[in-house]
Protein backbone atom coordinates (compact mmCIF):
# COMPACT_ATOMS: atom_id res chain seq x y z
CA UNK A 1 0.00 0.00 0.00
CA UNK A 2 1.27 3.57 -0.56
CA UNK A 3 -0.11 5.39 2.42
CA UNK A 4 -1.84 4.60 5.48
CA UNK A 5 -3.07 7.76 7.66
CA UNK A 6 -3.30 7.18 11.35
CA UNK A 7 -5.97 9.80 13.21
CA UNK A 8 -4.76 10.82 16.37
CA UNK A 9 -1.33 10.68 17.60
CA UNK A 10 -1.72 9.72 20.96
CA UNK A 11 -0.73 6.98 22.61
CA UNK A 12 -2.78 4.18 20.55
CA UNK A 13 -1.95 5.92 17.38
CA UNK A 14 1.80 6.61 17.79
CA UNK A 15 2.37 3.33 19.15
CA UNK A 16 0.17 2.06 15.74
CA UNK A 17 2.25 4.39 13.13
CA UNK A 18 5.31 2.58 14.56
CA UNK A 19 3.89 -0.47 14.64
CA UNK A 20 3.02 0.03 10.83
CA UNK A 21 6.01 1.35 9.80
CA UNK A 22 8.47 -1.19 11.52
CA UNK A 23 6.32 -3.84 9.53
CA UNK A 24 6.52 -1.60 6.14
CA UNK A 25 3.01 -2.09 5.78
CA UNK A 26 2.98 1.07 3.77
CA UNK A 27 5.38 3.65 1.63
CA UNK A 28 4.53 6.60 3.47
CA UNK A 29 2.71 6.61 7.28
CA UNK A 30 1.27 9.73 8.07
CA UNK A 31 0.01 10.51 11.46
CA UNK A 32 -2.70 13.55 11.58
CA UNK A 33 -3.43 15.48 14.90
CA UNK A 34 -4.93 18.58 16.33
CA UNK A 35 -2.39 19.21 18.31
CA UNK A 36 0.15 20.94 16.82
CA UNK A 37 3.84 19.63 17.22
CA UNK A 38 3.03 16.32 18.20
CA UNK A 39 2.28 14.64 14.96
CA UNK A 40 5.72 16.24 13.60
CA UNK A 41 7.41 15.58 16.73
CA UNK A 42 6.70 12.16 16.97
CA UNK A 43 7.01 11.21 13.10
CA UNK A 44 10.02 12.90 13.04
CA UNK A 45 11.53 10.61 16.33
CA UNK A 46 9.86 7.24 14.27
CA UNK A 47 11.96 7.95 11.19
CA UNK A 48 14.54 8.31 12.97
CA UNK A 49 14.58 4.96 14.33
CA UNK A 50 14.63 4.01 10.58
CA UNK A 51 18.35 3.26 10.65
CA UNK A 52 18.02 1.19 13.27
CA UNK A 53 15.20 -0.87 12.79
CA UNK A 54 15.46 -1.08 9.11
CA UNK A 55 12.27 0.12 7.76
CA UNK A 56 11.82 2.22 4.66
CA UNK A 57 8.09 3.37 5.43
CA UNK A 58 8.89 7.48 5.46
CA UNK A 59 6.82 8.74 8.79
CA UNK A 60 5.50 12.13 8.90
CA UNK A 61 2.84 14.12 10.71
CA UNK A 62 0.52 16.68 9.89
CA UNK A 63 -2.09 19.27 11.16
CA UNK A 64 -3.70 19.48 7.78
CA UNK A 65 -5.25 16.30 6.02
CA UNK A 66 -3.83 17.30 2.66
CA UNK A 67 -1.27 15.13 4.08
CA UNK A 68 -3.34 12.41 3.87
CA UNK A 69 -4.64 12.92 0.52
CA UNK A 70 -4.46 9.55 -1.41
CA UNK A 71 -4.06 7.69 1.78
CA UNK A 72 -6.06 3.93 1.12
CA UNK A 73 -6.23 3.58 4.74
CA UNK A 74 -7.26 5.70 7.64
CA UNK A 75 -6.92 4.35 11.54
CA UNK A 76 -8.76 6.84 13.34
CA UNK A 77 -7.84 6.89 17.23
CA UNK A 78 -8.81 10.61 17.39
CA UNK A 79 -10.69 11.77 20.97
CA UNK A 80 -10.70 11.56 24.20
CA UNK A 81 -9.01 8.32 26.48
CA UNK A 82 -11.12 6.94 29.57
CA UNK A 83 -10.10 8.16 32.45
CA UNK A 84 -10.30 6.25 35.86
CA UNK A 85 -14.33 6.20 37.10
CA UNK A 86 -15.33 6.75 33.28
CA UNK A 87 -17.54 4.49 31.68
CA UNK A 88 -16.66 4.24 27.80
CA UNK A 89 -20.35 5.83 27.03
CA UNK A 90 -19.13 9.14 28.91
CA UNK A 91 -17.01 9.85 25.86
CA UNK A 92 -19.88 9.31 23.85
CA UNK A 93 -20.80 12.91 22.43
CA UNK A 94 -17.47 14.24 22.44
CA UNK A 95 -16.00 11.55 20.71
CA UNK A 96 -19.11 11.72 18.36
CA UNK A 97 -18.56 14.87 17.19
CA UNK A 98 -14.46 14.83 16.67
CA UNK A 99 -15.31 11.47 14.89
CA UNK A 100 -17.80 12.78 12.42
CA UNK A 101 -16.07 15.58 11.32
CA UNK A 102 -12.35 13.03 11.10
CA UNK A 103 -15.03 11.01 8.76
CA UNK A 104 -15.87 13.88 6.74
CA UNK A 105 -12.68 14.98 5.82
CA UNK A 106 -11.73 11.66 5.45
CA UNK A 107 -14.18 11.17 2.45
CA UNK A 108 -13.02 14.64 1.40
CA UNK A 109 -9.39 14.06 0.92
CA UNK A 110 -9.56 10.10 -0.08
CA UNK A 111 -13.05 9.47 -0.97
CA UNK A 112 -12.21 5.69 -1.90
CA UNK A 113 -10.46 4.81 1.53
CA UNK A 114 -10.78 2.73 4.36
CA UNK A 115 -11.71 3.70 7.40
CA UNK A 116 -10.98 1.15 10.54
CA UNK A 117 -12.26 2.73 13.41
CA UNK A 118 -10.73 2.73 16.77
CA UNK A 119 -12.11 5.47 19.31
CA UNK A 120 -14.70 4.75 21.78
CA UNK A 121 -17.33 4.08 22.52
CA UNK A 122 -16.21 1.37 19.69
CA UNK A 123 -19.37 0.58 17.62
CA UNK A 124 -21.12 3.86 17.75
CA UNK A 125 -17.86 5.80 16.66
CA UNK A 126 -17.85 3.18 13.66
CA UNK A 127 -21.61 4.05 12.76
CA UNK A 128 -20.87 7.50 12.98
CA UNK A 129 -17.70 7.07 10.62
CA UNK A 130 -20.23 5.43 8.22
CA UNK A 131 -23.23 7.61 8.31
CA UNK A 132 -20.40 10.99 7.80
CA UNK A 133 -18.51 9.79 5.22
CA UNK A 134 -21.36 7.60 3.41
CA UNK A 135 -18.67 5.36 2.79
CA UNK A 136 -20.29 1.84 1.97
CA UNK A 137 -20.35 -1.26 4.79
CA UNK A 138 -17.36 -3.18 3.61
CA UNK A 139 -14.87 0.10 3.51
CA UNK A 140 -15.67 1.02 7.66
CA UNK A 141 -14.67 -1.19 10.20
CA UNK A 142 -13.97 -1.35 13.80
CA UNK A 143 -11.16 -2.45 16.04
CA UNK A 144 -12.47 -4.13 19.27
CA UNK A 145 -12.45 -8.77 18.58
CA UNK A 146 -9.02 -9.04 18.00
CA UNK A 147 -8.23 -6.99 21.23
CA UNK A 148 -10.60 -8.43 23.39
CA UNK A 149 -10.11 -12.19 22.03
CA UNK A 150 -6.23 -11.25 22.63
CA UNK A 151 -6.90 -10.58 26.08
CA UNK A 152 -9.12 -13.33 26.36
CA UNK A 153 -6.72 -15.62 25.00
CA UNK A 154 -3.60 -14.12 26.92
CA UNK A 155 -5.77 -15.27 30.09
CA UNK A 156 -6.72 -18.46 29.37
CA UNK A 157 -2.37 -19.17 28.34
CA UNK A 158 -1.57 -17.47 32.00
CA UNK A 159 -4.06 -19.93 33.70
CA UNK A 160 -2.76 -23.05 31.81
CA UNK A 161 0.66 -22.37 31.82
CA UNK A 162 0.92 -23.19 27.68
CA UNK A 163 1.51 -20.73 25.09
CA UNK A 164 -0.21 -18.09 23.77
CA UNK A 165 -0.08 -19.37 19.89
CA UNK A 166 -2.32 -22.54 21.12
CA UNK A 167 -5.36 -21.03 22.34
CA UNK A 168 -7.97 -20.14 19.39
CA UNK A 169 -11.13 -18.28 20.60
CA UNK A 170 -13.93 -15.76 19.36
CA UNK A 171 -15.07 -12.89 20.90
CA UNK A 172 -18.13 -11.23 19.62
CA UNK A 173 -20.68 -9.13 20.66
CA UNK A 174 -19.89 -5.05 21.69
CA UNK A 175 -16.74 -3.32 22.82
CA UNK A 176 -18.01 -3.37 26.58
CA UNK A 177 -19.08 -4.85 29.26
CA UNK A 178 -21.81 -7.34 27.11
CA UNK A 179 -18.91 -8.64 25.33
CA UNK A 180 -19.32 -12.10 24.27
CA UNK A 181 -16.53 -14.46 24.66
CA UNK A 182 -17.62 -17.96 23.12
CA UNK A 183 -16.65 -21.10 25.14
CA UNK A 184 -18.04 -23.15 22.26
CA UNK A 185 -15.36 -21.55 19.73
CA UNK A 186 -12.56 -21.56 22.48
CA UNK A 187 -9.88 -24.81 22.09
CA UNK A 188 -6.26 -25.40 23.06
CA UNK A 189 -4.86 -27.02 20.16
CA UNK A 190 -8.40 -28.18 18.82
CA UNK A 191 -9.18 -29.32 22.64
CA UNK A 192 -12.59 -27.61 23.92
CA UNK A 193 -11.52 -25.63 26.59
CA UNK A 194 -14.42 -27.26 28.84
CA UNK A 195 -11.77 -29.93 28.87
CA UNK A 196 -9.04 -28.19 30.65
CA UNK A 197 -10.49 -26.30 32.83
CA UNK A 198 -13.56 -25.66 35.44
CA UNK A 199 -16.94 -23.91 34.31
CA UNK A 200 -16.07 -21.51 37.09
CA UNK A 201 -12.34 -20.74 36.35
CA UNK A 202 -13.69 -20.23 32.82
CA UNK A 203 -16.20 -17.67 33.96
CA UNK A 204 -13.41 -15.84 35.88
CA UNK A 205 -11.48 -15.39 32.85
CA UNK A 206 -14.85 -14.48 30.90
CA UNK A 207 -15.12 -11.89 33.50
CA UNK A 208 -11.45 -10.61 33.46
CA UNK A 209 -11.81 -10.19 29.31
CA UNK A 210 -14.98 -8.44 30.07
CA UNK A 211 -12.88 -5.86 32.31
CA UNK A 212 -9.78 -6.02 30.33
CA UNK A 213 -9.58 -2.25 29.61
CA UNK A 214 -10.71 -0.93 33.08
CA UNK A 215 -8.03 -3.08 34.68
CA UNK A 216 -5.95 -1.32 32.91
CA UNK A 217 -7.33 1.89 33.43
CA UNK A 218 -7.42 1.62 36.93
CA UNK A 219 -3.19 0.87 36.68
CA UNK A 220 -2.52 3.56 34.55
CA UNK A 221 -4.69 5.85 36.14
CA UNK A 222 -4.22 8.62 33.37
CA UNK A 223 -5.12 7.03 30.06
CA UNK A 224 -5.91 3.47 28.60
CA UNK A 225 -4.20 0.69 26.95
CA UNK A 226 -2.59 1.53 23.77
CA UNK A 227 0.32 -1.65 23.44
CA UNK A 228 -2.43 -4.44 23.00
CA UNK A 229 -4.78 -2.28 20.93
CA UNK A 230 -2.14 -0.95 18.51
CA UNK A 231 -1.03 -4.51 17.63
CA UNK A 232 -4.60 -5.49 17.07
CA UNK A 233 -5.62 -2.33 14.75
CA UNK A 234 -2.16 -3.25 13.12
CA UNK A 235 -3.53 -7.39 12.57
CA UNK A 236 -6.05 -5.91 10.61
CA UNK A 237 -4.19 -3.62 8.66
CA UNK A 238 -1.91 -5.84 7.46
CA UNK A 239 -4.75 -8.55 6.31
CA UNK A 240 -6.47 -5.93 4.41
CA UNK A 241 -3.10 -4.46 3.30
CA UNK A 242 -1.37 -8.15 2.40
CA UNK A 243 -4.95 -9.24 1.07
CA UNK A 244 -4.27 -11.96 3.75
CA UNK A 245 -8.46 -13.04 3.66
CA UNK A 246 -7.66 -13.37 7.48
CA UNK A 247 -10.97 -14.25 9.48
CA UNK A 248 -11.05 -12.05 12.50
CA UNK A 249 -13.49 -10.85 14.89
CA UNK A 250 -13.89 -7.53 13.39
CA UNK A 251 -16.91 -4.65 14.73
CA UNK A 252 -18.85 -4.31 11.07
CA UNK A 253 -22.10 -3.10 10.08
CA UNK A 254 -24.50 -5.75 10.01
CA UNK A 255 -27.60 -6.26 7.51
CA UNK A 256 -29.36 -9.25 8.81
CA UNK A 257 -26.81 -11.04 9.85
CA UNK A 258 -27.47 -12.70 13.14
CA UNK A 259 -30.89 -11.36 13.13
CA UNK A 260 -29.13 -7.90 13.33
CA UNK A 261 -29.27 -4.74 10.88
CA UNK A 262 -28.78 -0.78 11.14
CA UNK A 263 -25.45 -1.33 13.42
CA UNK A 264 -22.35 -2.35 14.03
CA UNK A 265 -21.59 -5.42 16.47
CA UNK A 266 -18.37 -7.45 16.73
CA UNK A 267 -19.34 -10.35 14.27
CA UNK A 268 -16.25 -13.24 12.50
CA UNK A 269 -15.28 -11.31 9.28
CA UNK A 270 -13.07 -11.99 6.89
CA UNK A 271 -10.48 -8.90 5.11
CA UNK A 272 -8.54 -8.30 2.71
CA UNK A 273 -8.03 -5.76 -0.48
CA UNK A 274 -11.10 -3.72 -0.10
CA UNK A 275 -11.75 -4.26 3.74
CA UNK A 276 -14.50 -6.13 5.17
CA UNK A 277 -15.18 -9.20 2.33
CA UNK A 278 -17.50 -11.28 3.90
CA UNK A 279 -19.52 -11.58 7.52
CA UNK A 280 -19.35 -15.24 8.61
CA UNK A 281 -22.44 -16.44 10.69
CA UNK A 282 -21.63 -19.29 12.83
CA UNK A 283 -24.05 -21.15 15.12
CA UNK A 284 -24.42 -20.55 18.33
CA UNK A 285 -25.73 -21.93 21.45
CA UNK A 286 -28.76 -20.39 22.66
CA UNK A 287 -27.35 -19.18 25.37
CA UNK A 288 -24.58 -16.80 23.16
CA UNK A 289 -27.13 -16.17 21.09
CA UNK A 290 -29.25 -14.56 24.09
CA UNK A 291 -26.41 -12.85 25.13
CA UNK A 292 -24.92 -11.21 21.80
CA UNK A 293 -28.92 -9.92 21.37
CA UNK A 294 -28.38 -8.23 24.80
CA UNK A 295 -24.83 -6.65 23.32
CA UNK A 296 -26.29 -5.53 20.29
CA UNK A 297 -29.46 -3.97 22.54
CA UNK A 298 -26.86 -2.18 25.04
CA UNK A 299 -25.11 -0.89 21.42
CA UNK A 300 -28.44 0.08 20.06
CA UNK A 301 -29.28 2.14 23.32
CA UNK A 302 -25.85 3.99 23.12
CA UNK A 303 -26.75 5.19 19.15
CA UNK A 304 -29.86 6.61 20.45
CA UNK A 305 -27.89 8.49 23.19
CA UNK A 306 -26.56 10.23 20.04
CA UNK A 307 -29.32 12.14 19.75
CA UNK A 308 -28.68 13.89 16.50
CA UNK A 309 -25.09 14.40 16.81
P1 LIG B 1 -4.88 9.85 23.59
O1 LIG B 1 -5.57 10.88 24.43
O2 LIG B 1 -3.51 9.43 23.95
O3 LIG B 1 -4.88 10.32 22.06
C1 LIG B 1 -5.96 10.87 21.42
C2 LIG B 1 -5.44 11.88 20.42
O4 LIG B 1 -6.51 12.35 19.63
C3 LIG B 1 -4.78 13.10 21.09
O5 LIG B 1 -3.46 13.25 20.62
C4 LIG B 1 -5.68 14.25 20.62
O6 LIG B 1 -4.97 15.47 20.42
C5 LIG B 1 -6.23 13.70 19.32
N1 LIG B 1 -7.42 14.38 18.84
C6 LIG B 1 -8.45 14.90 19.54
N2 LIG B 1 -9.33 15.47 18.70
C7 LIG B 1 -8.86 15.28 17.44
C8 LIG B 1 -9.33 15.64 16.15
N3 LIG B 1 -10.48 16.29 15.99
N4 LIG B 1 -8.58 15.30 15.09
C9 LIG B 1 -7.40 14.64 15.24
N5 LIG B 1 -6.90 14.29 16.45
C10 LIG B 1 -7.64 14.61 17.52
O7 LIG B 1 -5.87 8.58 23.58
P2 LIG B 1 -5.50 7.09 23.20
O8 LIG B 1 -5.08 6.34 24.39
O9 LIG B 1 -4.61 7.14 22.03
O10 LIG B 1 -6.94 6.53 22.77
C11 LIG B 1 -7.54 6.99 21.58
C12 LIG B 1 -8.98 6.46 21.45
O11 LIG B 1 -8.95 5.06 21.26
C13 LIG B 1 -9.85 6.69 22.68
O12 LIG B 1 -11.16 7.00 22.27
C14 LIG B 1 -9.82 5.35 23.39
O13 LIG B 1 -10.92 5.14 24.26
C15 LIG B 1 -9.86 4.44 22.18
N6 LIG B 1 -9.42 3.06 22.40
C16 LIG B 1 -10.14 2.07 21.80
C17 LIG B 1 -9.78 0.76 21.90
C18 LIG B 1 -10.57 -0.29 21.19
O14 LIG B 1 -10.46 -1.47 21.53
N7 LIG B 1 -11.37 0.05 20.19
C19 LIG B 1 -8.62 0.35 22.72
C20 LIG B 1 -7.89 1.48 23.26
C21 LIG B 1 -8.29 2.78 23.11
C1 LIG C 1 -9.76 -0.85 26.05
O1 LIG C 1 -10.49 -1.84 25.96
C2 LIG C 1 -10.11 1.57 26.47
O2 LIG C 1 -11.49 0.36 24.99
C3 LIG C 1 -10.25 0.46 25.52
O3 LIG C 1 -8.64 -0.90 26.57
Amino acid sequence: MRKITVVGAGNVGATTAQRLAEGELAGTVVMIDVADGIPQGKALDQWESAPVLGFDSRVTGSTSYDAAEGSELFIVTAGIARKPGMSRDDLLRTNARIVASVSKEIARVAPDSIILMVSNPLDVMSYVAMKASGFPRERVLGMAGVLDTARYRSFIALELDCSVEDIQALVLGGHGDTMVPLVSYTTVSGIPLTQLLSRTRIDALIERTRKGGAEIVAHLKTGSAYYAPSAAAVQMAEAIVRDKKRILPCTAYLTGEYGQEDLFLGVPCKLGHGGLLEVLEVELTDAEGAELERSAGAVRDTIAKLDGV
